[in-house]
């Protein structure tokens, strides 16, 4: 197989190279998955360097998002597996720039019918954290009015669909006119530019605008994947649940907590990681509902498209442009190149 194989830290992405390694043997209790897409992850750019939590020993190959086609199932379970030979699944674990990888069956899910490898290839981590974060632990609800920051990042996209999907409305905050411009063609209802420090003033207007009671003062929701809480407490409406989910910009935030007690929120915080460890019944229950949301022709892929990245050669550049913060949505590396392989036909 052709991998893209860390043998040791790297500086950065672009000096990463493809090797030719032995493709895995079958076995007893993983899937052997021909890769046909890699989604890439802020993790992967730490982990190449050696900064992040988890380092596998030297040498691995990098990637952890994929979607691609099963060659062969666990050989302890030749009758009776969950997928058969050449059905289209996604999934995580390490290892995912590659053509080939072996995973176990508790990390696939089946690629959603008519859906693409490239936009299956990004669902695994996005879908569940913005869907675990607004309907398991914020409870949105018809009529609620959702903050979501960052809203044409990975998980962002995946929030506002949903957002929008449980008949909230959405106010989306993003740094370029073409991110906004995004957010808004995946169903934004508003959206602010929130490198403007007056964006929570704008917010409490648009509120105060278009909202009666209670709600005139600020939103329902705010789903935070910045780092933002403190500064979106200004914009909040009674009883408002704040989504801790990440936090890009770098900084672990201190927050005022007597806002908290005054407007009567809750901040609540989704390690989406750890429902299989601590919570494993809520990931099916997750899913489900992610996998209604696709049925019901609410949820769809959200796969960078202005750039495209084709073959494991370009895993380097498509790490480097996800660094530089000008992408949306997830950037996806197509392994194999479906589209060209389909026009030869
Ligand atoms: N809690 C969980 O279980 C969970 C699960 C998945 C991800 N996360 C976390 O959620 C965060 C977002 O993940 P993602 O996959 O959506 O990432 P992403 O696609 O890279 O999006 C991050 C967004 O954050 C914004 N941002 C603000 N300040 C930034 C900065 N200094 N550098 C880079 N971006 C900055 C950018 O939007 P603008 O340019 O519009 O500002 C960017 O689009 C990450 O911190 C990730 O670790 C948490």
């Amino acid at each position: 197989m052709r991998a893209v194989q860390v043998k040791e830290y790297v500086k950065g992405p672009m000096d990463l190279q493809v090797s030719t390694l032995p493709t895995p043997s079958l076995s007893p209790n993983e899937y052997l998955i021909e890769i046909h897409s890699a989604g890439t992850n802020f993790f992967d750019l730490l982990q190449i360097q050696g900064k992040y939590q988890h380092q596998p020993p030297l040498p691995w190959v990098g990637g952890a998002e994929f979607a691609g086609t099963v060659l062969a199932v666990p050989t302890s379970k030749t009758s009776g597996s969950r997928y058969k030979v050449g059905d289209r699944v996604f999934g995580a674990t390490q290892g995912a720039y590659a053509t080939h990888i072996l995973a176990a069956e508790h990390t696939l899910l089946p690629v959603p019918k008519g859906w693409s490898f490239e936009d299956a290839a990004g669902l695994f981590v996005t879908a569940p954290t913005s869907f675990g974060g607004l309907v398991h632990r914020a409870n949105v609800q018809p009529g609620d009015w959702v903050l979501v920051h960052a809203a044409a990042g990975g998980v962002g996209l995946a929030a506002v669909q949903i957002a929008k999907a449980y008949g909230a409305t959405v106010i989306a905050t993003a740094g370029t006119e073409r991110k906004r411009q995004i957010a808004l063609e995946f169903g934004a209802d508003h959206v602010i530019d929130y490198r403007n420090k007056s964006w929570p003033e704008e917010v409490k207007k648009l509120c105060a605008q278009h909202r009666t009671g209670n709600g005139k003062v600020g939103v329902d929701i705010v789903y935070d994947p910045v780092g933002m809480i403190d500064a979106s407490l200004k914009c909040v409406a009674w009883n408002a649940r704040l989504l801790v989910i990440g936090f890009a910009a770098g900084q672990i935030e201190k927050v005022a907590l007597n806002r908290v007690l005054l407007k009567n929120v809750s901040i609540v915080g989704l390690h989406w990681g750890q429902y299989a460890r601590f919570e494993k019944e809520a990931v099916g229950t997750v899913w489900q509902g992610i996998f209604d949301l696709v049925a019901q022709g609410k949820f769809r892929g959200t796969a960078f498209k202005d750039e495209s990245f084709v073959g494991l050669e370009s895993v380097p550049r498509a790490l480097q442009a996800l660094g530089s913060r000008g992408t949306w949505g997830k950037v996806v590396v197509k392994v194999v190149d479906d589209d060209a392989a389909k026009s030869k036909l």
